[in-house]
């Protein structure tokens, strides 16, 4: 049996090393995958790091697409991508998550009928202007089988008309849609250990006994807005201000985008604040160190505000909403949007009192064996 994994985008090789690893564990003998490499991410330390870091094999294929416009990556990675499944004939083909890589993925392979796996299914966040959520919806409706980290998605799904009730062979017509854990949970704790003997980050940024916390921003509707950017950093600042150091590993658009934002010496000041630590990004190793070690995390990420809630760290999203709503009904998170006075209170809130209790909402950490053992039986 012969798979095709596709990813492109940094978050998808970390959740791919989760099934890759399974399969070699578990199927080795009776399934082949290739991994395909759609080259949307491209920079070493948003790409080849994760490689060389995770163990994941070299991609197969590397179709060297880079940044363009939606229109223009998406079709150029869909023209590729039906090139090479029509030369390699898969039995099914992976996606993750809600990238324009999972949608040409999913399209390509949906219009040869070979049958998409969708890793990360079901998560909304009702807003279309979300390139994302156009994403993850054509995703989802083109898929055979959903795999679905939380509750919520299931629920999600069953509004859209899918069952729960499966009677036959999955197939595009007839999808299967389970609640599987989430595969970046398998992940947070199998590469801690690796991270807590290998990662020197925080003796690089002599973070070992300085309370600090950690931000990330990268959202287009933060990025692509110069205000909004502004604001953001503004309640950044503020923290800052206090006396309190924050580790911002920035997204190389992010980086780009601040040349969009008019006030220039408040950039200015941004880059030379004795209590930021505006830095390139970091490999997921050192992220792992960064957020076990953190007071506390403000994110624009759907992945960095779940390894917040792994790790048992509050979060502040710097979003009107988020995916993982069950984050915020453990009153584990405060979402901010762009504001940069709410930032800061929220960043007091959590200071003064910590969220108690953190529940198990994404599985049990095994949640990639289950999703092999599924696809080995189901599409075999
Ligand atoms: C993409 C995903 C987003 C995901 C994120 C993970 C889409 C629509 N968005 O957003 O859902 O959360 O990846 O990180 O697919 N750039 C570089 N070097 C790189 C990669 C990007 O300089 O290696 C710069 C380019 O200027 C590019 C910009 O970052 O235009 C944005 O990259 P892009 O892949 O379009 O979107 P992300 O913001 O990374
Ligand atoms: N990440 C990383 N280095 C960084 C920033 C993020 O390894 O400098 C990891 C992070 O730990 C998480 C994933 O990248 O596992 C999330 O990716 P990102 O925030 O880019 O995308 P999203 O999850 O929002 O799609």
């Amino acid at each position: 049996m012969r798979i095709i994994s596709i990813v492109g985008a940094r978050p998808q090789f970390i959740k791919a090393s989760a099934i890759s690893r399974a399969f070699k564990r578990e199927h080795s003998e009776n399934l082949e995958e290739l991994l395909v490499h759609t080259g949307q991410h491209y920079d070493d330390n948003m790409s080849q790091i994760f490689f060389d870091e995770l163990d994941i094999p070299r991609p197969h294929f590397n179709l060297e697409i880079g940044s363009l416009t939606h229109g223009q990556q998406t079709g150029r990675m869909l023209e590729r991508i039906e090139k090479l499944l029509l030369l390699k004939k898969p039995a099914a083909v992976i996606v993750y998550g809600d990238t324009n890589t999972t949608l040409a993925g999913a399209l390509a392979a949906s219009k040869q009928q070979i049958p998409v796996i969708h890793i990360e299914a079901g998560l909304r966040s009702f807003k279309k202007a979300m390139p994302e959520e156009i994403n993850r919806i054509m995703t989802d409706h083109v898929s055979t089988m959903l795999f679905t980290p939380t509750q919520r998605g299931i629920q999600n799904l069953l509004r859209e008309g899918f069952s729960l009730e499966q009677y036959a062979p999955p197939t595009m017509d007839n999808p299967a849609i389970y609640p599987s854990g989430d595969i970046m949970y398998d992940n947070s704790f199998y590469f801690a250990q690796k991270a807590e003997k290998t990662s020197t980050i925080l003796r690089r940024l002599q973070l070992r006994k300085e309370r600090f916390v950690l931000s990330t921003l990268h959202r287009a509707g933060n990025t692509g807005n110069p205000d909004r950017l502004y604001a953001i950093l503004l309640g950044l600042k503020k923290i800052a201000d206090s006396k309190t150091r924050v580790v911002l590993p920035l997204h190389p658009g992010t980086q780009k985008q601040l040349t969009s934002i008019t006030n220039q010496a408040f950039v200015e000041e941004i880059n030379n604040h004795s209590y930021i630590d505006l830095i390139e990004p970091v490999s997921f190793l050192d992220m792992i160190m960064l957020e076990k070690r953190a007071e506390m995390i403000l994110t624009d990420s759907g992945g960095v505000q779940k390894e917040a809630y792994f790790f048992h760290k509050p979060s502040v999203i710097l979003r009107e909403e988020t995916e993982w709503t069950e984050i915020t009904e453990n009153n584990a998170t405060i979402l901010t949007g762009a504001n940069s006075g709410k930032i800061a209170q929220a960043f007091l809130h959590f200071r003064n009192y910590p969220p108690e209790d953190y529940p198990e909402i994404f599985g049990n950490g095994d949640a990639a064996t289950m999703i092999c053992k599924e696809i080995v039986t189901k599409l075999a």
